[in-house]
């Protein structure tokens, strides 16, 4: 996983350092609280295995649709209204926004992850799922987006809905956290149905600065914070 920035990312904020340094200090005294800004990979499982994450139900008349019945969906409040307003805004532009998972605990991720074992092998369930403790489902500021009747989750890729977000999603103030082409930076191959919601300011950081190769990449933003907290 990347810890240093790309050239073009460098260049960006030497060109321009005031204007950066305020909006990355706008964005970090937006993400206080709530897990908002916490960089959570492979390399950095969350330090408190019993942490619980302020959550609400999600529900059927808010714009998106439940697609799970397996088990109530949560979300932390912000990201569930954020969720909300997105989502109506893709209905009144003629697409539904299907949820499939939102807030996950230790164990609910540790079976998933012992299931992509079993059906994968290890290697290839560690490019697509996080160990427990590891995943950004344990926030409640994530989601995983889907279509009815999916074969995989793969699908979403060239869907409408994923076009949408991909240009507007940042508006509301989520971000897909494992873009195409970034697997050496993230640790994951694509997953263009994992959605995490930053915060506006945040979400805005990081397609105005951590943008590299037509590609805004939330992992280099969550480090580069992480490092200006703890240097
Ligand atoms: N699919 C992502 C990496 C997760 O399991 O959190």
């Amino acid at each position: 996983m990347a810890e240093r920035l790309p050239p073009e990312i460098i260049a960006r904020i030497r060109n321009n350092p005031k204007l950066f340094l305020t909006e990355l200090k706008n964005a970090l005294a937006s993400g206080t609280g709530n897990f908002l800004l916490t960089l959570i990979d492979k390399k950095r499982p969350l330090p408190d295995r019993e942490t619980k994450p302020e959550l609400t139900p999600l529900a059927s008349n808010r714009g998106y649709v439940i697609d799970n019945h397996n088990y109530e969906l949560r979300l932390s409040p912000d990201a569930e209204a954020a969720l909300h307003s997105m989502a109506e805004e893709l209905q009144k532009n003629g697409m539904r926004l299907y949820v499939r998972s939102a807030y996950r605990d230790y164990a609910a991720q540790n079976l998933l992850y012992q299931n992509a074992v079993k059906t994968y092998g290890q290697a290839a369930a560690d490019r697509e799922s996080a160990r427990s403790g590891a995943s950004q489902h344990h926030t409640g500021n994530a989601c995983d987006f889907s279509l009815p009747g999916q074969k995989s989750y793969d699908d979403f890729t060239s869907s409408q809905q994923y076009r949408w977000l991909s240009e507007h999603a940042w508006e509301y103030g989520w971000s897909n956290s494992y873009p195409a082409g970034c697997e050496e930076i993230t640790g994951y191959r694509p997953e263009s149905w994992h959605w995490r919601y930053l915060g506006k300011p945040a979400a805005k950081l990081e397609r105005d600065w951590f943008t590299s190769g037509g590609q805004s990449i939330q992992q280099l933003m969550l480090e580069f914070m992480c490092r200006w907290q703890n240097p």
